[in-house]
C-alpha cells in the first residue's frame, strides 16, 4: 500500500553562485521542481520549495582572483542575478537564500562538529599538489600540464579532455598551476575523510532495494558506484574560503563545498521555518524530494544521505531523487566558461512577457530520459504551432464567440448531447493521465496531456461549429459555448503549474478565483451569469527576426571561443637565409578583382605591380567580396612558376593570414607604397 504523507518538502539544487542561471538548470531542475510544487500546492497539499546559491568552492575563488575582486563580491553578485532571474521565470521559491548566510555556517559547522566528535571522520595526511607561487594547495583540476597517455598539452589533473583518460595530478608530465603557470610542487596536509564504506550496507538495501521505483537513470548510476565499492572522501579542503573546519589546529581548512552545499537545504528551510523546520527533515511522514541534475547523483544518493546516516537523529533520507540528464544548446554542450548557453536574465530582457514560452519548450523537451537539445527554430515552432494555434487559438475563439452571442456573460445550458457529454469524458481521461504523470515526475508526458484538453477543445468547436448554429438555434449555442467555457477554465487549472502567468491571465478573463486541482475534469467550474472579462491573446507569435537574432549571438559566441582557444601552429624547421630571400615579395595594387566562373573558390586578380598588369588567382572568395578588393594593396610572392587555375594563368601568390576560424585576412602594407615595392 502506498505510504501516506502529511508534507512534502522540494530542494532545487543550489546552484554555483560564479554564473548566471541558464537553461539547462532550468530544463533540469527548477522547472521540473517549480511544476511539482505548484501541483501540490494546487492539492490543497504542505509542499515546500527549497532553493539558494552554492557559494563556496574553488572556481569561485579563481574568479574573483582573475578579476581582481573578493569572492564575496561574486557570489553577491550573481546570487543577486540568480534570485532575481529565478524569480522573473515564476519559479515558486518558498525560500531563496545562501550558503553565506549566517545561519548555514553554523549549521554547517554544527554538523561536521558532531560527526567528529562521534568518530565519524578518519583523518588522513597524504601528499597534494601545490602551488609555491601562490602559496596554496590546487585542487587537482587546477593542475595541467602532459597527458602521459596522449601527449596533449593541456590536460587537467583530474582529466584530459582530449582522450578522455581520468588521471592524477600526480600522473601529468611537467604539472603547472593554472593559477600561476608556477611548477607544481607536492606537499603534505592532513584532511577528514567521512568512510562511505561504512555505509556501503546501508545505502545498498535503502537503494537497491528500498527505491526501485527511482528513475533507470538514478538507480543505474547508484547501482555502479555501490557495485564499485565506496572508498573514504575527503570533506575538507586547504582554502580560505568556505566554512572553515570546526576543529583546533584547522587553521586554513574549510569544509569542503561539496559538504556544505547539501546541508544548504537544511540551513534554509530553518531560514524559512524557525520554529517548525525539524518536522520537515526528521518526521517519517515528511516526503523529501531532490531535484537535481544527472552531475549530482552521486551526491544526493550516496554521500549526503551517507553524511545523514551518520548523523542520525532522526534525519530522513530522500524519497526520490528525479534527476534529470543534460539539455544541449544548438548542438552544442551547454558551458559556462564557453558562454555557450541561453542566460536566463538575458532571455527575460530579449523576451519580456514570454516567460511561459521558455517554460513551456524546456518542459516539452526536457531530458527526462536522455540528454536533448534546445535550439531557437524548435522555441519558434512550439510557440507558433502550439501555444499560438491550439491553446491560444482554443481560448480566444471560445471567448470572441461568447462575446458576440452572449454579450460576454456564460451562457445558460440546456440538456447536453452526446457531443458535449464525449468531450468531457476524454477530458476526464486525460485529467487521471496529466495527474498520474505529474505524480511520478514525467512532466513531459504531463504537459502533452494538458495540451490534449486544448486539442480536445478545437476538435469540439468543430464538431459542434456554434457559428453555425447561431443562426437557427441560440439554445444550443449557448449549451455548447458554455461546455466550451468549461473547457477554457479546465486549461486554467491543468496549465496552472506549467504555465503560471497565462493561466493567471486566462483565469482572469474567465473571473475565476485561484485553481485547485480537484476541479480538473469538472463541466461546472463557470456559473451561469458570469460576466467575461474582454478576450485577450494569451500568446503571440515570435517572428524571424526574432530568433535569428538568438543566432547571431550564439555565431558571435563562437567565433569568440575559435580566437580564444587559437594554438598558433607549431613553428617549422629553420630555413636558411639565402633561400629566404630567393622568394620575390612585393606589393601590388589591385585593379581588377572578379569571381572565377564555375569555380566556388576562387578569385581572379588584375595587380599593378609597377612595370606590368599581372593576373592572379587566390582562394579567398568566401572571405571577401571582389568589388572591396579593388584599389587595395595587397603582397604577394612574385616569382613562383606560373600556374593554370581553373584555365587561367595564376602569375604568383597573394599572401594572406589564416585566423581562428580559418578565415582567410589578405596582407597588405600598413601605409600605401608604390606598386612593385618589394618586401624585405
Ligand atoms: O552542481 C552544482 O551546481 C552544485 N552547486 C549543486 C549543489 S546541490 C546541493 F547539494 F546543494
Ligand atoms: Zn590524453
Amino acid at each position: 500500500m502506498e505510504k501516506k504523507f502529511k508534507r512534502t518538502l522540494i530542494t532545487t539544487a543550489l546552484p554555483y553562485a560564479n554564473g548566471p542561471v541558464h537553461i539547462g538548470h532550468l530544463a533540469g531542475v527548477y522547472v521540473p521542481a517549480d511544476i511539482y510544487a505548484r501541483f501540490l500546492r494546487m492539492r490543497g497539499e504542505d509542499a515546500v520549495l527549497i532553493g539558494g546559491s552554492d557559494e563556496h568552492g574553488v572556481p569561485i575563488t579563481i574568479k574573483a582572483r582573475a578579476e581582481g575582486v573578493t569572492p564575496q563580491d561574486i557570489v553577491d553578485r550573481y546570487h543577486k542575478i540568480i534570485k532575481d532571474s529565478m524569480e522573473g521565470l515564476g519559479i515558486s521559491f518558498d525560500i531563496y537564500s545562501r550558503t553565506t548566510s549566517d545561519i548555514h555556517s553554523k549549521t554547517a559547522s554544527e554538523f561536521f562538529r558532531r560527526l567528529y566528535d562521534n568518530g565519524q571522520f578518519e583523518c588522513k595526511t597524504s601528499l597534494q599538489p601545490y602551488d609555491e607561487q601562490a602559496g596554496q594547495f590546487l585542487a587537482d583540476r587546477y593542475v595541467t600540464g602532459t597527458c602521459p597517455h596522449c601527449g596533449n598539452d593541456r590536460a587537467y589533473g583530474d582529466q584530459c579532455e582530449a582522450c578522455g583518460t581520468s588521471l592524477n595530478a600526480t600522473d601529468l608530465i611537467n604539472p603547472r598551476s593554472s593559477l600561476t603557470s608556477a611548477p607544481v610542487t607536492m606537499r603534505e596536509t592532513t584532511h577528514w575523510y567521512l568512510p562511505l564504506n561504512r555505509w556501503e550496507e546501508n545505502l545498498r538495501k535503502w537503494i537497491l532495494d528500498g527505491h526501485k521505483e527511482w528513475k533507470t537513470n538514478v538507480y543505474g548510476q547508484c547501482k555502479s558506484w555501490l557495485d564499485l565499492g565506496l572508498q573514504p572522501r575527503a570533506v575538507s579542503r586547504d582554502l580560505d574560503w568556505g566554512v572553515p573546519v570546526p576543529v583546533e589546529g584547522a587553521d586554513g581548512k574549510v569544509l569542503y563545498v561539496w559538504f556544505d552545499a547539501p546541508i544548504g537545504y537544511i540551513s534554509n528551510t530553518k531560514e524559512l521555518m524557525p520554529d517548525s523546520w525539524e518536522k520537515y527533515w526528521k518526521d517519517p511522514e515528511t516526503r523529501i524530494i531532490n531535484f537535481i541534475g544527472k552531475d549530482n547523483i552521486v551526491f544526493h544518493c550516496i554521500v549526503f544521505p551517507a553524511m545523514l546516516m551518520a548523523y542520525g537523529d532522526g534525519f530522513q533520507l530522500p524519497d526520490n531523487v528525479p534527476a534529470n540528464e543534460f539539455l544541449n544548446l544548438e548542438g552544442d554542450k551547454i558551458s559556462t566558461s564557453r558562454n555557450w548557453a541561453v542566460w536566463l536574465h538575458e532571455y527575460l530582457e530579449d523576451f519580456p512577457g514570454k516567460q511561459d514560452v521558455l517554460r513551456y519548450v524546456l518542459t516539452a523537451n526536457a531530458p527526462e530520459t536522455k540528454d536533448n537539445d534546445f535550439t531557437w527554430a524548435d522555441f519558434q515552432a512550439r510557440n507558433n504551432n502550439e501555444l499560438v494555434a491550439i491553446l491560444g487559438n482554443f481560448v480566444n475563439r471560445a471567448m470572441v464567440l461568447t462575446h458576440k452571442y452572449f454579450n460576454g456573460s456564460v451562457p445558460e445550458r440546456g440538456e447536453l448531447e452526446p457531443t458535449d457529454t464525449d468531450a468531457f469524458r476524454d477530458i476526464n481521461t486525460v485529467a487521471d493521465n496529466l495527474t498520474s504523470a505529474l505524480e511520478t515526475f514525467h512532466f513531459r508526458e504531463a504537459l502533452k496531456e494538458a495540451m490534449e484538453i486544448a486539442r480536445i477543445g478545437n476538435r469540439y468547436l468543430q464538431e459542434t461549429e456554434p457559428w453555425k448554429v447561431a443562426k437557427t438555434d441560440m439554445q444550443r449555442t449557448a449549451t455548447i459555448l458554455n461546455m466550451a467555457l468549461q473547457i477554457c477554465a479546465n486549461i486554467a487549472v491543468a496549465f496552472r503549474p506549467f504555465l503560471p502567468f497565462s493561466s493567471q491571465k486566462l483565469q482572469d478573463m474567465l473571473g475565476m478565483d485561484e485553481p485547485y486541482w480537484v476541479q480538473l475534469g469538472s463541466d461546472n467550474i463557470m456559473p451561469a451569469g458570469r460576466t467575461l472579462a474582454k478576450p485577450e491573446l494569451l500568446f503571440e507569435k515570435i517572428d524571424d527576426a526574432a530568433i535569428q537574432a538568438q543566432l547571431e549571438r550564439l555565431d558571435r559566441i563562437k567565433q569568440e571561443n575559435k580566437i580564444k582557444n587559437f594554438k598558433p601552429a607549431p613553428q617549422a624547421p629553420d630555413v636558411d637565409f639565402d633561400t629566404f630571400m630567393k622568394a620575390d615579395l612585393r606589393v601590388g595594387t589591385v585593379l581588377e578583382c572578379a569571381k572565377v566562373p564555375k569555380a566556388d573558390k576562387l578569385l581572379r586578380f588584375l595587380i599593378d605591380d609597377g612595370m606590368q598588369q599581372r593576373t592572379i588567382v587566390s582562394g579567398i572568395v568566401k572571405y571577401y567580396k571582389p568589388e572591396d578588393l579593388i584599389g587595395k594593396q595587397v603582397c604577394f610572392i612574385a616569382n613562383l612558376p606560373p600556374r593554370k587555375l581553373r584555365g587561367i594563368e595564376s602569375q604568383g601568390m597573394i599572401l594572406s593570414a589564416e585566423n581562428a576560424d580559418g578565415s582567410l585576412v589578405v596582407i597588405g602594407p600598413s601605409a600605401p607604397v608604390v606598386p612593385g615595392a618589394q618586401v624585405k
